[in-house]
């Protein structure tokens, strides 16, 4: 099992004082502030309105219906999610091609499903409408799983953009690896137009935004790192950007203004140039540099791109140094440490938002901070690092901690998510439904008995 480092005593901390200190000992400066008012402030997008500053992250379910629609698990999760209080929330990743699943229950946006995913974000709203007189603003995630792509077997079936060493022996979620195909240019334009079609029915099922999913190990992203690769989706940053704007701009086209645009975006990848993104041009290093990420960025902000989300290769681990390359260089053994991991991708959130003071940013990780999670979203929007607070794992365990943090001031200990992965481990062990097995056990913990300690054992 893979070992994250938990060198704090959470459960020991008493006050906000005790947290900020513990952390300044250790040489992590988070922004912190006792005082979480801010979180109430809403944000203006244009002629809509985000309700507060707390945002659920996307977290897929792995439990939609094996024809791409909603099941009951995934409208129970978001009724739960929106019934809880938080301003913004982002949909997690929605397949826009059968080809492009990265399982075969994630769900896919097409004609034949995009009734049941209306129903989806209503049965929410509703929830909303009751427990707080308002709606959040609703973001859907739109992804081609590209590398990490399976097949209705969980057979890998990754579609790469170019070569990696960092990453060819290592592309599902699993670890697995099939033999992987290079898309053609012909195949990244049908992927082009399956994100505009994917948006135009997500303005059909009435979300107020959709996400173009640049982050992760998914397609888009890995097409900003395609240093290598030949032709006009390769090479300068122009070429590498290329099929993030012209999807932009073919979304703007048919949707008019009536549906935002957001991305949520790797601020560095955590894999050396010239096959990572947002790092240092030269070989081999393992060190962020953001001067592409911050320009891009403003050309987002310039194009209208309403929110982004700053995330890394994978967000759970640190983000560099080891992180995603701890995993795949020295295996399920490696020893990794998310605190040091939260502080650098949050600099680097801070560096991007003081260079584009004009763009809407959301941080992610917040999830590691326990119950002082709500003061490093408020100390973190005082003091200018970010303006929304993002949480993923946490509204898994705790899906009404926005309500006791807006109404109460302070998040609950007892329902804080506890870090123990196993929602994680459902997926990448259970290949099966995914949520929290410690807090939600009456749903999870079956699956996790049966999936996971059946395969452990
Ligand atoms: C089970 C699970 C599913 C996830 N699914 C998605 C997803 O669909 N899209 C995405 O961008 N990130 C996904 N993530 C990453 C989260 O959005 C988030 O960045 C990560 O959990 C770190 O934040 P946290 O510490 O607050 O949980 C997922 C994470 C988990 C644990
Ligand atoms: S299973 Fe563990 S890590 Fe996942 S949400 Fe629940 S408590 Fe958190």
């Amino acid at each position: 099992m893979k070992k994250f480092l938990r060198p704090f005593k959470f459960a020991q901390m008493k006050t906000t004082e005790d947290f900020k200190n513990i952390m300044a000992e250790a040489g992590l400066l988070f922004p912190v502030d006792e005082n979480v008012d801010v979180l109430a402030e809403p944000v203006k997008i244009g002629n809509k309105v985000i309700p507060n500053r707390l945002c659920s992250q996307p977290c897929e379910g792995f439990d939609g219906n094996p024809d791409g629609s909603p099941s009951d698990l995934d409208i129970r999760r978001y009724k739960r999610i929106a019934g809880g209080g938080v301003g913004l929330v982002w949909y997690e990743s929605i397949a826009i091609s059968e080809d492009g699943r990265c399982n075969p229950l994630q769900m896919v946006i097409r004609p034949s499903t995009v009734k049941a995913i209306a129903h989806m974000v209503d049965e929410a709203n509703k929830e909303a409408l009751k427990n707080f007189g308002r709606r959040p603003y609703n973001v859907l995630q739109l992804t081609h799983s590209g590398r990490r792509a399976n097949d209705e077997n969980w057979k890998s079936r990754p579609l790469a953009v170019c070569e990696n060493p960092y990453m060819d022996d290592h592309n599902s979620i699993d670890g697995s690896t099939g033999t992987i195909t290079i898309a053609t240019d012909h195949k990244i334009k049908e992927i082009i137009q399956g994100f505009i079609d994917g948006a135009i029915l997500a303005q059909q099922a009435g979300f107020d935004a959709v996400d173009v999913k640049v982050c992760h190990e998914y397609i888009l992203r890995e097409l900003l790192s395609a240093f290598t690769r030949p032709g006009p989706y390769g090479g300068s940053f122009e070429n590498r950007t290329r099929a993030l704007f012209e999807i932009i701009d073919g979304i703007r086209e048919h949707c008019g203004e009536g549906l935002d645009i957001c991305v949520r975006l790797n601020a560095y990848d955590c894999v050396p140039y010239p096959y990572g993104w947002g790092m240092k041009m030269e070989d081999g290093v393992m060190e962020p540099d953001l001067t592409e990420p911050i320009k891009l960025c403003k050309l987002l902000v310039k194009k209208g791109v309403k929110l982004i989300d700053l995330s890394t290769m994978m967000p759970r681990y640190s983000p560099y140094g080891r992180g995603l390359m701890a995993e795949h260089e020295e295996g399920p053994e490696a020893e990794i440490n998310p605190y040091e991991g939260c502080y650098n991708l949050w600099k680097a959130t801070k560096e991007i938002k003081e260079a584009v003071p004009e763009g809407i940013f959301v941080c992610t990780g917040l999830t590691w901070m326990e119950q002082f999670g709500g003061n490093v979203a408020a100390g973190g929007i005082n003091q200018g690092w970010f303006d929304i607070g993002g949480f993923g794992r946490q509204l898994t365990a705790y899906p009404d901690f926005a309500r006791d943090l807006l109404e109460d001031k302070k998040m609950d200990r007892k329902k804080c998510c506890v870090l123990c992965d196993k929602c994680y481990d459902l997926i990448q062990i259970g290949h099966c439904q995914t949520g929290c097995v410690m807090r939600d056990s009456d749903v999870y913990m079956p699956f996790y008995k049966k999936n996971v300690q059946h395969k452990e054992d």
